[in-house]
């Protein structure tokens, strides 16, 4: 293939790109979208603060921009994200107990079935687990409610939306060896088991030098696959520039196709402009929307073998 979604739809894959509605009026950025990519995800648009701001209110303006985009453009939408400890509105940030559950599950299956049938893969819960050694959860107010809450959120998202992969959603859980992978891992490998409804699980893979790509990478991905779930890299992102930058998404890449059950890469950006990384030059497109070395890397990589 010619371009990134083309190329990897030829190994039965996808690929995606963060978006943002408000750029969806820039020329350049949409061309550069419309071309390459095969897959959305809005970068903020369905988080729980933009699509209930207000209890029981809900606003979905903005997320059904990208949502139409994507599907009068034939592409696939990652829903970004269900339940999160971050990005929550006011209201639910001072809500705890069992109000704040119920309110939980109501957002849950309100966006669900809004968007049924149109959502590819859900993120349904998002950063769960804490950083360092210790594998625990992390303490939010959803943890709070009980350590059900988890299962309890991807149980309302299978009811609301049958039809869409439900995915646990993860940051530092790349290298193998890290306590908050093994965590996830026990996590999946528990659903599994105990038959609560999991389809996927999401490698946010923001690579930078406090968090490097792992050598074990790979092995992360295909032990995750084992388990019976497949494995997305959703939020991929490179610290760097030049041929080391490149050589890693090429890696990246090469390791997502050597893994039967990872189904599909989406970088968290289009141009480096576009980055959360306020200074950096994490992504495949410069501020211009030339291709980087980074491009031509991930393009090879995904038309090799
Ligand atoms: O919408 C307001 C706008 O009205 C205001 O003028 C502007 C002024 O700063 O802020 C705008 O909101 C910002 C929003 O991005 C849109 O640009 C928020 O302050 C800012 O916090 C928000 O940051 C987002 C961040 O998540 C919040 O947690 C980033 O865009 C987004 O890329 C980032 O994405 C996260 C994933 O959801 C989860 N994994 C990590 C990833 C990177 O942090």
């Amino acid at each position: 293939g010619t371009t990134l979604g083309a190329s990897a739809a030829e190994k039965g894959r996808y690929f995606g790109a963060a978006v943002a509605a408000n750029k969806l009026s820039d020329s350049t950025y949409v061309g550069i979208l419309n071309r390459e990519f095969n897959s959305v995800t809005p970068e903020n648009e369905m988080k729980i603060d933009a699509t209930e701001p207000q209890q029981g209110q809900f606003s979905f303006a903005n997320a059904d921009r990208i949502v139409n985009h994507a599907r009068a453009n034939g592409m696939k939408v990652r829903g970004h994200t269900l339940a999160w400890h971050s990005q929550q509105p006011g209201w639910m940030q001072n809500m705890s107990g069992t109000a704040l559950r119920q309110a939980m599950l109501n957002h849950v299956t309100q966006v669900a079935t809004y968007y049924r049938g149109k959502i590819d893969s859900w993120d349904v819960v998002n950063e769960a687990f804490a950083d360092g050694s210790t594998g625990a959860r992390r303490d939010s107010n959803l943890q709070r409610t009980g350590n059900d809450w988890i299962e309890a959120a991807f149980r309302a998202a299978r009811a609301a939306d049958p039809g869409a992969k439900l995915c646990y959603n993860d940051y530092n859980t790349d290298n193998w060896s890290h306590a908050k992978t093994q965590a996830v891992y026990n996590l999946v490998r528990d659903f599994k088991a105990r038959g609560v409804p999991i389809d996927c699980v999401g490698l946010q893979s923001h690579f930078n030098s406090g968090s490097p790509y792992p050598s074990n990478y790979r092995t992360t991905l295909s032990s995750f696959a084992a388990l019976g779930v497949d494995v997305q890299i959703t939020e991929l992102d490179i610290e760097g520039s030049g041929t080391t930058q490149a050589n890693t998404y090429r890696n990246v890449v090469a390791d997502c196709l050597a893994v039967p059950r990872c189904t599909g890469i989406t970088v968290w950006g289009i141009r480096d402009t576009d980055s959360w990384r306020a200074s950096g030059t994490p992504l495949l497109f410069d501020g211009n929307g030339n291709k980087k070395p980074a491009y031509t890397a991930t393009l090879e990589a995904l038309n090799a073998g």
